[in-house]
């Protein structure tokens, strides 16, 4: 099992299948000047195939696939397929931006994904291609659509609150979660790669969106159980609402005390926690099991205790040295 010094079992990985996107989130990566991996350096669908059932045999029973974005990884249902047919596996999940998903959407149902995060930041045409670089709103809706009509259950939009930004949507974006059947994550812009002052000024703490309940008049219900592949997001529901809503608030008030995740990068890095350097490559132990279990239960043992982002907002000094990847090249 992997159960690291506080406790903590580790059942849930995420896989970064690309360190490229088709879009350019503000908050996610620089407009330009990003090095990107060299084709070679991508850990082939084999090679991931081979951590993953090092994984499975160590109780690792959930997978998420993320990027950049994911779904600009060709033959991406390939790797889904070799994946489902781990013993031990029972759940595989994708992050994306949507923006291929709508044709997509059928293949990788089919290969085995069970539900979808979108990341959508803006419900405003003009406004999302701002926040995206250029990205095509009416995409990620057809997206959404798509997800249903597959069957995607549940569906989850990922929306990162920045002021000045987007936080004039929030009234919107709880009452999509009223009129749709969707869960709608609103998350804290976290300071990974980045924490300067354009992150501070543009940070929000997600109090506001209970604020913004209160103002409207919405009393929401704080759910019990969570929604299907809970994770860190504490879920409400407002009075009558087909959806719900989840906060994420990693720097406000960090959750790590229920920190169940490991994250395998594009390159194959290891990483035991989003925040901090330190990273476990797993190339040096491919082909050989005992090796790959081994570097597991290391990247455990030095697994922190929580991360220090909220230290970010006041300059204090860390205990560690933070990560000097951007989200796009961890997946998040
Ligand atoms: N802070 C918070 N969320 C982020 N994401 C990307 N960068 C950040 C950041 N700095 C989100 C994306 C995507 C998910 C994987 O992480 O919007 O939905
Ligand atoms: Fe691409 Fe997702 Fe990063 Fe946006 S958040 S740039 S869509 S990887």
């Amino acid at each position: 099992m992997l159960i690291d010094q506080f406790q903590r079992v580790h059942d849930y990985l995420r896989i970064s299948v690309t360190d490229r996107c088709n879009l350019r989130c503000r908050y996610c990566m620089p407009e330009e000047g990003l090095a990107f991996l060299e084709p070679n350096r991508y850990l082939s669908f084999e090679q991931i195939t081979e951590v993953v059932t090092v994984a499975a045999k160590l109780g690792v029973r959930r997978l998420r696939i993320t990027g950049g974005e994911p779904l600009v990884r060709p033959h991406l249902e390939q790797l889904i397929q070799r994946l489902s047919a781990i013993p031990g596996i029972d759940d595989i999940a994708l992050t994306t931006n949507g923006i291929y998903l709508a044709q997509r959407a059928q293949a990788l149902k089919e290969a085995g994904i069970t539900r979808v995060n979108i990341s959508l930041d803006s419900l405003r045409p003009e406004r999302f291609a701002k926040i995206t670089r250029g990205g095509d709103l009416s995409r990620v809706l057809e997206a959404i659509e798509t997800s249903y009509e597959v069957g995607f259950d549940p569906v989850k939009l990922n929306v990162v609150l920045m002021k000045g930004f987007n936080d004039d949507e929030i009234d919107d974006f709880l009452r999509l979660s009223i009129e749709r059947n969707v869960t709608v994550r609103f998350i804290e812009y976290m300071p990974i790669g980045h924490e300067g002052e354009d992150w501070k000024a543009t940070y929000l703490p997600l109090e506001t969106v209970l604020e913004r309940c209160r103002v409207n008049g919405w009393e929401p219900v704080m759910l019990e159980r969570g929604i299907k592949g809970n994770g860190p997001a504490q879920n409400y529901q407002l009075p009558g609402a087909k959806g719900a809503f989840g906060l994420i608030h990693p720097v406000s008030d960090h959750f790590c005390q229920s920190c169940n995740r490991l994250r395998l990068t594009a390159d194959g890095n290891l990483k035991p926690c989003l925040y901090w350097e330190d990273e476990f490559n797993v190339k040096q132990a491919l082909g050989d099991e005992q090796k790959l279990a081994d570097l597991f239960q290391r990247a455990l043992e030095a697994k922190p205790e929580t991360h220090e982002m909220a230290k970010a907002l006041h300059g204090e000094e860390k205990s560690h040295n933070p990560t000097l990847r951007r989200m796009s090249q961890i997946g998040g």
